[in-house]
């Protein structure tokens, strides 16, 4: 039963007096909700929306590995927004019950007990520094673009992964690249280079300190705002009504099969509560930062998708690039860099949220002992846990370095929906053991949105093609071994109890 141990509340709050160096709190509502738009609006919006309204075929041409939802991609986005104020609910309450840096990993422990925090703490891996991957590889594709507007070119093979290419379609031009690209040991090397350099100077930005960076990500976030809007003025003007018929082509399927794959666009909502411990009264402020900044992105992609969807026939959506391709095809070239512009700089906001989140879990585990120490040391001068910020950076650039960005969304999402399933139930869990503790802030119906709300995350989940759920298998079995060999023999929370 040991393996269930829960860590009691009491011991995942900062100590009073505690004179060891800790995180600095120094954000406040406004600040979160800028870092939950940093973090949610990005790829999603400017690349994944391509494939979840024109769907996906095998490399064969044929065989179809998920439905579109053509049109209809606006119910997937409400049926997203209404899933994840469900979770949102939910984290709203763990996360000014319990302020602590490690999210859904420490409401876990509290929660369902140490097997299942640490089963979350290796998934959240997925959400974050994973999903980072999939983040850096499309954001190089837009940089690339920008770049040749403005006539800078790069040489393809230092501007595309190993496995990018590789898993290409045949009639691809990227398959060219393996000719072209220089060789060693008969091996084409193929690195995305500047997917490589965006992690490298966001991670060295946060090792700096999270004030800084979040004044960096208020500019970014305030231009990512500016250019959606301009999407929406601009493009509305454009819409032919024609490209609304049909509406659903394949129906409830492909608005499923559809929010599956964009439901990336909403990871991050969640990502804000890692900073719990860095914030000014995290009881209101928590809460609040959350749910506002799920409502402004929710209303955000209602509209960018219903003015994509009206532009162009949705079928022509799918390309890497395609709010950009949407604006192109429908003769509005001169702005198109714009977007490219938009979609560099929102990106970079995601980054600099996902990187930070990342190191801020691991902190968090490593504090309980079922990481190696060194993951919970504190930078004494810019007080930000730079040992694993670094080591989340390297991860993540090198991965990014030779990665593919498909193959990363899938993951990532099942990962996250997964996590997102276990706080609906936490609540729930709670509210039974520690019935009297003092809760900030209430979910209302408690009973109805935690069972509903992890109810709707399986099943957004069912809408991933099966490879996203044998990876995710895998996932967990690695995460297993790793727990049993380092995390139970060295556990903080066992080691107390076995002295009492
Ligand atoms: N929601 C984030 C994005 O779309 C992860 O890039």
């Amino acid at each position: 039963m040991q393996l269930f141990s829960r860590k009691p509340i009491a011991a995942l709050l900062p100590e009073e007096g505690d004179s060891s160096p800790h995180l600095k709190r120094a954000l406040g509502t406004g600040d979160l909700v800028m870092l939950s738009i940093g973090a949610v609006i990005g790829a999603g919006i400017f690349s994944s929306i391509g494939t979840a309204a024109a769907g996906q075929l095998g490399p064969d041409g044929v065989t179809v590995i998920r439905y579109g939802a053509g049109p209809a991609l606006v119910l997937s986005f409400v049926l997203l927004g209404l899933v994840c104020a469900l979770a949102a609910l939910c984290y709203a309450e763990l996360a000014a019950m319990i302020p602590q840096a490690g999210s859904a990993y420490a409401y876990s422990y509290a929660t369902l007990g140490e097997l299942v925090a640490w089963i979350i703490g290796w998934d959240l891996i997925l959400e974050y520094a994973v999903g980072n991957v999939a983040v850096a590889i499309s954001w190089s594709g837009y940089f690339v673009s920008l770049m040749s507007g403005f006539g800078v070119e790069f040489p393809g093979w230092l501007v595309h992964g190993y496995r990018e290419v590789l898993l290409a379609a045949p009639d691809s031009p990227l398959k060219a690249l393996i000719a072209d690209a220089p060789h060693i040991l008969g091996k084409p090397i193929l690195l995305n280079l500047p997917a490589f350099a965006i992690v490298a100077a966001i991670t060295w930005l946060l090792v700096l300190g999270v004030k800084e960076s979040a004044r960096v990500n208020n500019v970014m976030v305030a231009i990512k705002l500016v250019v959606l809007a301009v999407f929406v003025i601009v493009g509305m003007q454009h819409i032919n009504p024609a490209n609304y018929h049909p509406f659903a082509p394949n129906g409830f399927r492909g608005i499923h099969q559809g929010a599956a794959i964009v439901f990336f666009a909403y990871i991050g909502f969640d990502a804000i509560s890692t900073a719990a411990e860095e914030v000014k009264d995290p009881q209101r402020t928590m809460p609040r930062g959350i749910l506002i900044g799920l409502a402004i992105c929710t209303l955000i992609y209602i509209i960018v998708g219903a003015v994509a969807t009206g532009l162009v026939p949705y079928q022509q959506l799918l390309a890497n690039d395609p709010l950009a391709a949407a604006f192109d095809k429908s003769g509005l070239q001169r702005f198109s860099w714009f977007i490219s512009l938009g979609a560099v700089v929102s990106m970079s906001a995601v980054l600099l949220v996902f990187q930070y989140g990342q190191p801020r879990i691991f902190y968090a585990m490593a504090r309980d002992g079922l990481l190696p120490p060194f993951a919970a040391k504190i930078h004494p001068k810019y007080r930000t846990p730079h040992i694993t910020t670094v080591l989340t950076g390297v991860f993540v650039a090198l991965w990014a370095l030779v990665g593919d960005a498909g193959e990363t969304y899938d993951l990532t999402n099942i990962g996250t929906l997964f996590a997102f399933a276990i706080v609906s139930v936490g609540v729930l869990v709670l509210r039974r053991v520690d019935p009297n503790r003092p809760r900030p802030f209430r979910v209302p119906f408690v009973w109805a949105v935690s069972l509903l709300g992890a109810a709707a995350c399986l099943f957004v989940m069912r809408g991933l093609p099966g490879e996203a759920w044998v990876r995710f298998g895998f996932w967990l079995a690695v995460g297993l071994v790793l727990y049993f060999a380092y995390g139970y023999r060295h556990s903080r929370l066992r080691a107390a109890q076995q002295q009492h």
